[in-house]
């Protein structure tokens, strides 16, 4: 269930510059529609760059951003959008989370923020909205206050070796779509036993393993990368099928291994 947003994103944490537009235009050009930007990464103006220089149009690629904590602050949140939108080069964006449900300076009243990310969509600011890095509590508490299904996704850490299963839960049961960030664990699912077997048997990388498991089990995928070789190779894993019993050989490898937790982060579940 990914609620129309499209499986296989691009992150661009990181892909500001000339360095970055080259990789935002290489995976557009390699068959990327779904970029992932955010007003902190500094990356939105090169989204919209690369986005222009594709000469794609507008309805095939879809557009994220995440406000900051302190943009989520009442009498900001429209604000800043309308700066992203301007940035990017864009109307309206498809998709805009709420970056963290905690700011680095404390937490915000939720219900502040979430209305005022309604309102935005109402005055048609974004197609979509959603949030990031919220857990079970913290969907259960946007419910009551926006109602049902009106968050897109979460997007929250989730590999191989972090599958933060009762969340993916918690959010299939109020039809929230996971998106997954890190689903490389920038990395490190090389070496791991069950994850090379099965690259081996599909003539893949374990790279490749990491974002197929999560694209087969029906959830949003954002990986990155600088170099076009892997940016083709991570896009190509949206063509790998596992069996049943290839996903259950890489759950087992589960070691619920977070690797984003900054201090501002909520009560993991
Ligand atoms: N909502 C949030 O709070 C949040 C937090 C973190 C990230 N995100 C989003 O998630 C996106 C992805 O996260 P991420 O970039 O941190 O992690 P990632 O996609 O899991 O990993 C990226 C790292 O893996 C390397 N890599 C990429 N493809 C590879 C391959 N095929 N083989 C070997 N290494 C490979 C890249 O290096 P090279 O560039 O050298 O290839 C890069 O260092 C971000 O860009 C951002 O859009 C969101």
């Amino acid at each position: 269930m990914t609620n129309g947003i499209p499986p296989l994103g691009f992150g661009t944490f990181g892909r500001s510059g000339t360095a970055g537009i080259d990789a935002l235009l290489f995976a557009l050009e390699t068959g990327y529609r779904h970029l992932d930007t955010a007003q902190s990464y500094g990356t939105e103006w090169e989204c919209g760059e690369a986005f222009r220089r594709s000469g794609l149009p507008r309805s095939e690629v879809f557009l994220t951003t995440k406000i900051t904590g302190d943009n989520s602050r009442k009498g900001k949140l429209i604000e800043s959008l309308q700066r992203s939108n301007e940035t990017i080069g864009v109307d309206a964006v498809d998709l805009t989370l709420i970056h963290w449900p905690v700011s680095p300076g404390g937490r915000l009243p939720m219900d502040e923020y979430l209305s005022e990310l309604a309102k935005a969509q109402d005055t048609g600011l974004t197609r979509l909205i959603g949030v990031s890095n919220f857990t079970i509590a913290d969907i259960e508490e946007a419910e009551t206050i926006l109602g049902p299904d009106c968050l897109a996704t979460n997007q929250f850490e989730r590999h191989p070796l972090l599958r933060n299963q009762k969340l993916v839960d918690a959010c299939a049961s109020h039809r929230i779509a996971v998106t997954c960030y890190l689903p490389l664990a920038r990395g490190r699912c090389a070496g791991i036993p069950a994850i090379e077997a099965v690259a081996r048997a599909h003539d893949a990388t374990p790279h490749q393993i990491a974002l197929a498991v999560s694209l087969c089990e029906g959830h949003i995928v954002i990986p990155t990368s600088g170099e076009p070789a892997r940016i083709a190779q991570n896009y190509a894993a949206g063509d790998i099928t596992l069996s049943s019993d290839e996903l259950d050989a890489i759950r087992a490898a589960d070691r619920n291994e977070r690797q984003i937790n900054p201090i501002w982060s909520p009560a993991w579940d």
